[in-house]
């Protein structure tokens, strides 16, 4: 069983999808590693500190050669693979409905393509999830990043000169990284707010101290929602979210929306006329760029000035911790392999209802009913 670790060449991509640790951790399973030499530069890991943790130094045809699972951050460039075992598996965030047509290329390469981000919501798969891993860092680093980008202080503060007041900070988005984010604008300082269309969150903002603001004339979701993710609201939803908005966000100085819907463009939550109507210097934090925004006028790895507020397109927030975000997505990935390693086979072997979800492609074909239906 040879496991390749590849350098990811996205641009803007720091992250590396094995560390020594997981790598300890392969080889006590039996499998041999190779990293495609350079692979943790940019996460701060060193080829030696690999080489040290018993993995073998390479270029990426040399990695890849003879490899049954190849594993990274973001899906490779199909062209950029060759050289694996038949039926190789490619474990990694390979945004399956951003990049349909890689997905393609994959069947026809004869890989086994497994999407990392669509491992179930389910208890014992929690450790195996990319997206909260990565979502949770990212919470923190957007509330960071408002606040280096805000021309005022988070904290209340009572100095000899006079009083600084505390900044309103509205998370719109209450999942993985809008928690995040609630909690550590708190610890700033800020007088904190959120709000989702899912009724289970109130319980977890309350719970941070924050203070919760929701529609109540027209139902939201019930609890968690299926599969603890969103579905898209009624017009009428729309329509009463959009009025309590408005009045919010006159208030508000900073606002961090991460706003998601899976497979789907992400919802609009603040309009042109809604910016213009908070006070010059607001920041706002759009995590939900990359996937068409949840701000209008945003744009992925852009900061704009628009009426005066900052509005800052998020852009892989991840790839700014690499070091903390690869050991999580590295930790996730090992997770993910040695729930499934079966001793006898040497290789890990999937059960039904997790393998069913992340295989994308088998046997030269797409198999993923999220990607058929
Ligand atoms: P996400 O990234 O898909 O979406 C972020 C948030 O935006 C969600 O809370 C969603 O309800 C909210 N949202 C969607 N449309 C909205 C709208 N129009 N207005 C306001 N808010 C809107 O969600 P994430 O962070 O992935 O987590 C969702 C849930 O799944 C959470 O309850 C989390 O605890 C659960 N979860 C469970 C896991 C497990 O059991 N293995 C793993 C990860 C998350």
């Amino acid at each position: 069983m040879r496991i390749a670790v590849l350098k990811e060449l996205a641009p803007g991509e720091t992250r590396v999808a094995a560390t020594p640790e997981t790598i300890k951790k392969f080889i006590g399973l039996g499998a041999e590693v190779s990293v495609e030499s350079g692979a943790g530069e940019t996460a701060s890991i060193a080829d030696a500190d690999y080489a040290a943790a018993g993995a073998g130094i390479g270029s990426r045809a040399e990695t890849l050669k003879g490899a049954n699972i190849i594993l990274g951050i973001q899906g490779p460039d199909p062209k950029s693979l060759s050289g694996y075992a038949e039926g190789a598996w490619l474990a990694a965030g390979l945004n399956p409905f951003g990049e349909r047509a890689r997905v393609d290329a994959y069947a026809k390469l004869g890989l086994e393509a497994l999407a990392m981000e669509f491992m179930p919501r389910i208890t014992r798969a929690q450790s195996m999830d990319i997206l909260s891993s990565q979502a949770n860092l990212s919470g923190y680093k957007a509330v960071l990043m408002a606040a280096s980008a805000y021309g005022r202080a988070f904290p209340m503060m009572m100095t000899a000169a006079g009083t600084v007041s505390a900044a309103k900070a509205f998370v719109m988005g209450v999942g993985v990284a809008g928690l995040q984010a609630i909690a550590t604008a708190r610890r700033l300082g800020a007088q904190v707010s959120a709000t989702d269309v899912r009724s289970a969150t109130k319980e977890q903002i309350l719970s941070l101290g924050a203070k919760p603001i929701f529609v109540e004339s027209v139902a939201g979701i019930e609890g968690e929602g299926s599969g603890g993710y969103a579905t898209e609201m009624s017009d009428e939803y729309k329509a009463a979210q959009a009025e309590l908005v408005s009045s919010h966000i006159a208030k508000q100085d900073i606002v961090i929306t991460t706003a998601l819907i899976p497979g789907r463009p992400a919802p609009r939550l603040i309009s042109d006329a809604q910016l213009a109507t908070m006070r010059a210097g607001s920041v706002i934090v759009d995590m939900a760029a990359e996937s068409g925004g949840n701000v209008e006028g945003s744009a992925p790895g852009e900061t704009k000035r628009i009426h005066g507020v900052t509005v800052i397109g998020a852009q892989n927030i991840a790839a700014l911790m690499p070091a903390d975000t690869s050991a999580l997505f590295s930790r996730n990935l090992f997770n993910f392999l040695s729930a499934f390693w079966d001793k006898e086979a040497g290789r890990p072997v999937l059960d039904e209802e997790i393998g069913n979800a992340v295989r994308l492609t088998q046997g030269g074909k797409v198999v993923n009913e999220r990607l058929l239906g």
